[in-house]
């Protein structure tokens, strides 16, 4: 019996091991660490209304999860940020990662496409969430993706 419990304790400690190496979360680090090599981007992001998601709340809801769930990038991290696009950014910010653009996806780096965008922009989630047209709404300037431009 001992040995049948101390083989169950090794099995689970095994799995859980796996479990956490496998599915490996990146961590938040801010769009300020962005900036210092991506200015331009942080200049265009910063003039679109993803940068004021948090602050449009009314006050009582500026801490609301359900609202901060699309209204914010992390309940710690205010606002529509890079991260929240491409992915949370402290195992791919290094220069040496980034210039490696494979290498950056593996350590958590998204390229966005619809399906980012639908994670908030979804009115089946939300009444207030208008229809969203991905061609449109990021062509429209208001991203001014492609950022460079
Ligand atoms: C130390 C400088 C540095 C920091 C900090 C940094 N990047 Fe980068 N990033 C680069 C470089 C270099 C490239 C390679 C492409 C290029 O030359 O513009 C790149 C490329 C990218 C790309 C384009 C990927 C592609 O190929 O389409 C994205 C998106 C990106 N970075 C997002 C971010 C985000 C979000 C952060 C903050 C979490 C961040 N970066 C922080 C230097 C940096
Ligand atoms: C499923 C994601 C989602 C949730 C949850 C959500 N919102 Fe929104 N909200 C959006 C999106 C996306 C927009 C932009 C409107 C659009 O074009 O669809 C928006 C727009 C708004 C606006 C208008 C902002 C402006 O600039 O005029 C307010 C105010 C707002 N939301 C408040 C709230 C409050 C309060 C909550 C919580 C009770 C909440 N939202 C929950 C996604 C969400
Ligand atoms: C609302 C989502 C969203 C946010 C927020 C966002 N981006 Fe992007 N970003 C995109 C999309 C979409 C692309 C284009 C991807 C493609 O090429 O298909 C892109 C492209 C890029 C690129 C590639 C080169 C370029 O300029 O097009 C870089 C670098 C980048 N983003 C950095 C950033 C940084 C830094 C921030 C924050 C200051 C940021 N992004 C905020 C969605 C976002
Ligand atoms: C984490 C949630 C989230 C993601 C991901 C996201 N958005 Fe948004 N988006 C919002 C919220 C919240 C607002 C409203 C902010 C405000 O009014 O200040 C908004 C506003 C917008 C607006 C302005 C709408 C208007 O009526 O003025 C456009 C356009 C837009 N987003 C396009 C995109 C595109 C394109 C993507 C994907 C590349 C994307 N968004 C990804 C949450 C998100």
């Amino acid at each position: 019996m001992k040995k049948f419990i101390l083989l169950l304790m090794m099995v689970l400690t095994f799995a859980i091991f796996t479990a956490t190496v496998s599915g490996a979360t990146h961590q938040y680090v801010g769009p300020k660490k962005c900036k210092m090599c991506h200015r331009i981007e942080f200049k265009s992001w910063n003039a679109t209304p993803h940068a004021k998601a948090t602050e449009v709340l009314p006050k009582d809801k500026k801490s609301d999860p359900k609202c901060l769930e699309c209204h914010a990038t992390t309940k710690d991290i205010p606002e529509v940020t890079c991260e929240a696009c491409h992915g949370p950014g402290k195992d791919y910010k290094k220069g040496s990662v980034m210039r490696k653009r494979d290498l950056a996806i593996k350590k958590g780096l998204v390229i966005p496409d619809e399906k980012t965008c639908l994670k908030c922009h979804d009115s089946k989630k939300c009444k207030h969430v208008k229809g969203f047209d991905y061609k449109k709404m990021f062509k429209d300037g208001v991203h001014q993706f492609k950022h460079k431009k």
